[in-house]
């Protein structure tokens, strides 16, 4: 499927029926490419090196990222008992998404996904075919927080616990949107006993190397990444109980397990914490 778009769009450029843009690239196609899938164009692999160029552990870290979701959601849907999950900025479809590890781990699990990448709308639709288990797609800017409860509300009770997950998707909001308030907003509407699964790549682990590798992205894309540093994202987590080991970097986080020393790999934090 991305041969053939690889070989008929690259140079054409524009956007094309269906809002779907080939000739910027999309952080969604990128990260698709650092994670060696083939849903990605041209420009996105030169924008998805570029960053390598400046940063080779983007490569590491990416994955390391994905090991978290799948811990978190296995950890959510088995430890902690929960049945739903509005999962925002959910990504081309990769291996172990998350309806697979939470309805592999409790089916009957309710997954909404919520993104605003056309190309990931495509896949999603794709994707849900055939699945019997409730899961459902959203096409939506985070930012617009009412329009992602309301058409959530139509799979996910509202009155029962609910897993937001918003995995590597908050740098792509600039400080002038205020991602604290979306995420306030976002969990003033689940119950006491809802869970945020949150992960952000870092500005305060290889300083230098992030800096470069973001600055080059945000040459090139149209939607800029804001890198933080670790206190900035831990106060993404106001009024929530995080989960052992706490806020960590993505490779060192174990659910249930002390935190290990702060070390000079992974350059991105992630967390999960629950709503008294
Ligand atoms: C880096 S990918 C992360 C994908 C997935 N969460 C994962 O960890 O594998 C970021 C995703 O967020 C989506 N995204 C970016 N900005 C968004 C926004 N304002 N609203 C909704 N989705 C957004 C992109 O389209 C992309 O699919």
């Amino acid at each position: 499927m991305a041969g053939d778009r690889s070989q008929s769009s690259p140079g054409m450029g524009g956007p094309a029926p269906g809002g779907l843009d080939t000739s910027v690239p999309h952080i969604a196609r990128v990260y698709d490419y650092w994670l060696g899938g083939k849903d990605n164009f041209a420009v996105d692999r030169e924008a998805a090196e570029q960053v390598i160029e400046a940063y080779p552990g983007i490569l590491r870290d990416v994955r390391a990222q994905r090991a978290f979701l799948t811990n978190a959601v296995s950890y959510l849907a088995g430890v902690a008992g929960i049945r739903q999950f509005l999962d925002i900025g959910t990504g081309i479809p990769t291996a172990n998404n998350t309806h697979e590890v939470a309805q592999d781990v409790a089916p009957g699990s309710r997954v909404v996904y919520v993104d605003n990448d056309p190309m990931v709308l495509a896949h999603a639709r794709a994707l849900l075919v055939g699945v019997t288990a409730p899961t459902a797609y959203v096409d939506s800017d985070l930012r617009d927080t009412g329009k992602v409860l309301a058409e959530a509300a139509r799979l996910l009770d509202f009155t029962k616990p609910v897993a937001v997950m918003l995995i590597s998707v908050l740098h792509l909001i600039p400080d002038a949107d205020d991602p604290h308030a979306i995420v306030t907003r976002l969990m003033e509407a689940v119950p006491s006993g809802s869970w945020l699964a949150l992960s952000h790549p870092a500005r305060d682990v290889h300083p230098q190397q992030v800096t470069e590798a973001a600055s080059r992205f945000n040459q090139l894309a149209p939607a800029k990444a804001t890198l933080r540093t670790r206190a900035e994202i831990l106060r993404l987590f106001d009024g929530l109980e995080l989960l052992e080991p706490g806020l960590v970097q993505v490779h060192q986080w174990r659910p249930g397990l002390a935190a290990p020393g702060h070390d000079q790999e992974a350059a991105g934090y992630c967390g999960l914490a629950r709503k008294p």
